[in-house]
C-alpha cells in the first residue's frame, strides 16, 4: 500500500484503520495522530454509519468506543466479528472498568484500550491487530495452497501417485507436445486430456474428442478428415473433419489402441506433415492442432501383435502420462467418494453428507476394477437406496460388502485347505491377468516379472 503525502514522496501506509466514536473531535485527534504515523484512517461518529463504512469498504483492524447510542460499542464488535471474523476489533474503554474489557474481550474484540487515549499505546496496539491480520492472511493463503495442491483442474487426488502425476501435468500441459495417456478403465484418462487442453496455451482454442473405437474405418476417416460432397453414397453434403475443426486448439483421439490398422498410415501421414486431404478432395488443407491420445490397452503388446504401427505409436507418444489403478491410491478412495457424496447429493436432492467408518473401511478394501467411474456409480446408487443421513455398509453392493482383501487365494475353495507354492503361484497370475485384462506387459509389472518370465511361466502352468 502506498501513499502520497503532500512533499510528493510515496510513502508505505501501515494499515486502513475504521474509527468509530461519537465524539468527533476524538475522531479527528486520533486520525491526525495516526496519519502521521502512516496509517489510513477513516472515521464515523455514530455507530450506524460506522457499520455501514465497515460493510462497504475493507479495513486492517476497526477501533470502536463503547458508549455510544444506537448500538454500543459490544452489539457492535458482536456484528463486526459475526460478518468478518479476519478483521480485528479493539475497543476504547473507560479507564479502570475491568469487567468491560473482559465483556469487550468475550464479544469477540482482539484488544482494548482505555480512556484518555494514550497515542504511543494506541500505536503498539493497532500495529499488533495489523500484524495479526496479515498473518490470518498468510495463513488462509497457504491453506488454500495445499488445497490447490490437491486438486489438478477438475481431478482430484492426494496420494503420492496422484502428486507425482499433478508435477507432472503441471510441466506437460503448458508445452505442445503430444501426449499418450494410459490407464485402466475409468482412472480418468478424458479427465486429464480435458485438463491438459484447459492449462495449455490453446485453451481458449476448440477442444475436440473422438473415440477411435466407436467408427468403422471408412466413417472414422471422414470424420477426422471431412469429406467432399458426393465423394461416397449418402455424402449429400461436404463435411469438415475434426482436424479442422480442433484449428489452433487440441483434438482427443480416445481409445486409440483400437484405432483401424488399414487408417493408421494415413493419420500417421497427417500428423506428421500437418496436412490432410478430405475424402473426394483434390485439395490439401493445412491444420495446426495438438493431438493427445488414450488407451487402456497395451500399445507395446499391440504392436509386437501387429496391430498398431510402431512409428504411430512413436508420434503420439512423445510423453507417456499413466493413470495409476484406483486401488494404488490408497486414502484417495475416500477423498473422491466423500467428493461424489458432495457433488451428487446436490443432484439428487438429498441431504447425505457422510458414510460410517465401516464404509471407509469396505471402500478401502476393494479392488475397484472400474476405478473411479465404478466408485463414482457405487456412491450414487449408495445414496439413493439409503434411507438415512449417512452411507452404511447395507447401501453397498453384495460384491462389496462381500469383498475379502485376500479372496483370489483360494479363490472357491475350501479356506481350510493348504495347497503347494506353484498352485498358488497359478491362481495368483491368473488372478492377475483377469484383473488386468489379459493385459501382458501390466500383469508381469503387477506381479515384478519381465514379461518373458510371465510367459515362461504360462507356459509351465499350461495357460493358454
Ligand atoms: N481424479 C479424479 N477426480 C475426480 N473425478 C475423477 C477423477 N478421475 C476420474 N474421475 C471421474 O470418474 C469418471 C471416469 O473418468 P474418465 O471418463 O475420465 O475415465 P477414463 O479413464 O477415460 O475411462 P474409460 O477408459 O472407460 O474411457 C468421470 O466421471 C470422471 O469425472
Ligand atoms: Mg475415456
Amino acid at each position: 500500500m502506498t501513499r502520497n503525502q503532500g512533499s510528493g514522496t510515496e510513502v508505505m501506509c501501515k494499515g486502513r484503520v475504521l474509527v468509530i466514536d461519537d465524539d468527533p473531535s476524538l475522531c479527528q485527534t486520533i486520525e491526525l495522530d495516526l496519519s502521521q504515523r502512516n496509517y489510513e484512517v477513516v472515521w464515523k461518529a455514530s455507530s450506524r454509519e460506522g457499520l455501514e463504512e465497515f460493510q462497504r469498504s475493507d479495513f486492517d483492524v476497526v477501533l470502536t468506543d463503547l458508549n455510544m447510542p444506537e448500538l454500543n460499542g459490544l452489539e457492535l464488535c458482536q456484528k463486526f466479528v459475526a460478518l468478518r471474523p479476519d478483521i480485528p476489533v479493539l475497543l476504547i474503554t473507560a479507564f479502570g472498568s475491568f469487567e468491560t474489557a473482559i465483556e469487550a474481550i468475550r464479544a469477540g474484540a482482539y484488544d482494548f484500550i482505555t480512556k484518555p487515549v494514550e497515542f504511543d499505546l494506541l500505536e503498539i496496539a493497532i500495529a499488533r491487530a495489523v500484524g495479526h491480520r496479515s498473518l490470518l492472511e498468510r495463513l488462509e493463503r497457504l491453506e488454500q495452497t495445499l488445497e490447490d495442491s490437491k486438486q489438478f483442474e477438475s481431478l482430484l487426488g492426494e496420494s503420492a501417485k496422484m502428486l507425482f502425476l499433478f508435477d507432472q501435468l503441471h510441466r506437460v500441459a503448458p508445452s505442445d507436445v503430444s501426449v499418450l495417456i494410459s490407464g485402466e478403465s475409468g482412472t480418468g484418462k478424458e479427465l486429464v486430456a480435458n485438463a491438459i487442453h484447459n492449462r495449455s496455451q490453446r485453451a481458449n482454442g476448440p477442444f475436440v474428442a473422438i473415440n477411435c473405437a466407436a467408427l468403422p474405418a471408412s466413417l472414422l476417416e471422414s470424420e477426422l478428415f471431412g469429406h467432399e460432397k458426393g465423394s461416397f453414397t449418402g455424402a449429400t453434403t461436404s463435411k469438415k473433419g475434426l482436424f479442422s475443426q480442433a484449428n489452433g486448439g487440441t483434438i482427443f483421439l480416445d481409445e486409440i489402441g483400437e484405432f483401424p490398422v488399414e487408417l493408421q498410415a494415413t493419420l500417421l501421414r497427417a500428423l506428421a506433415e500437418r496436412r490432410a486431404r478430405p475424402i473426394g478432395g483434390s485439395k490439401e488443407y493445412r491444420f495446426d492442432v495438438r493431438v493427445l491420445s488414450a488407451t487402456n490397452r497395451d500399445l507395446e503388446l499391440e504392436i509386437e501383435e501387429g496391430r498398431f504401427r510402431e512409428d504411430l505409436f512413436f508420434r503420439l507418444n512423445v510423453i507417456q502420462l499413466t493413470l495409476p489403478p484406483l486401488r494404488s491410491r490408497g486414502t484417495d478412495i475416500l477423498l473422491l467418494a466423500q467428493h461424489f457424496l458432495n457433488l451428487l447429493s446436490r443432484k439428487h436432492h438429498r441431504s447425505v453428507m457422510s458414510f460410517t467408518q465401516p464404509v471407509a473401511r469396505k471402500l478401502l478394501d476393494y479392488h475397484w476394477p472400474g476405478n473411479v467411474r465404478e466408485l463414482r456409480n457405487t456412491i450414487e446408487r449408495a445414496l439413493i437406496l439409503t434411507r438415512f443421513d449417512k452411507l452404511t455398509v447395507d447401501d453397498l453392493p453384495d460384491k462389496i460388502q462381500a469383498f475379502k482383501k485376500s479372496q483370489w487365494l483360494l479363490h472357491g475353495a475350501d479356506p481350510s485347505e493348504l495347497l503347494p507354492m506353484r498352485d498358488i503361484e497359478k491362481r495368483y497370475i491368473l488372478h492377475v491377468l483377469k484383473e488386468t485384462k489379459n493385459n501382458k506387459s501390466l500383469a508381469a509389472k503387477m506381479l515384478g516379472f519381465d514379461r518373458k518370465t510371465l510367459y515362461r511361466k504360462l507356459e509351465i502352468y499350461d495357460v493358454k
